[in-house]
């Protein structure tokens, strides 16, 4: 941990290019994010999401803080590398339709700790 959530509220401005959270979000381009710190992947009702991202979920993926924090650099690969380690390589194709990347780490961890504000645990 050791995240700032005010300072990832500046940060999340960022994803509201394509994400929305709160109460009342709605999907848009990416899935609703209220939540997402504990929920599987892929499931947010009425977005359509990527194979990737889905067969990623089934598999069992859920999005804790440290799944999260990996996820941010490089969606597709973490996507791909889960996939693969779960023993499904032949699922691990394509890419997700996450195309931004957050690379620093010091604004994954404000941004997670800002989305845990929207979350159970
Ligand atoms: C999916 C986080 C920025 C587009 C996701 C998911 C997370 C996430 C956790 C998986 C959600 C799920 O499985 O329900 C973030 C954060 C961002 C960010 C924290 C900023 C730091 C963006 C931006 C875009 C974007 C800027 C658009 C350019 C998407 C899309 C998906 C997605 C389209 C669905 C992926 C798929 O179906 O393959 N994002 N995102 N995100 N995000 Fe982002």
């Amino acid at each position: 941990d050791g995240g700032d959530p005010a300072k990832g509220e500046q940060i999340f401005k960022q994803c509201m290019t394509c994400h929305r959270i709160g109460p009342d979000a709605k999907n848009a381009v990416g899935p609703v994010l209220t939540g997402v710190v504990g929920r599987a992947t892929g499931t947010y009702p009425g977005f359509a999401y990527s194979d990737l991202n889905k067969h990623a979920g089934e598999a069992g993926l859920v999005w804790t803080e440290d799944n999260i924090f990996e996820y941010l650099p490089d969606p597709s690969a973490f996507l791909k590398k889960y996939l693969t380690e779960k023993g499904k390589a032949d699922q691990a194709t394509g890419s997700t339709k996450m195309v931004f990347k957050l690379a620093n780490e010091q604004q994954r961890k404000d941004v997670i700790a800002y989305l845990k504000t929207f979350s159970e645990k």
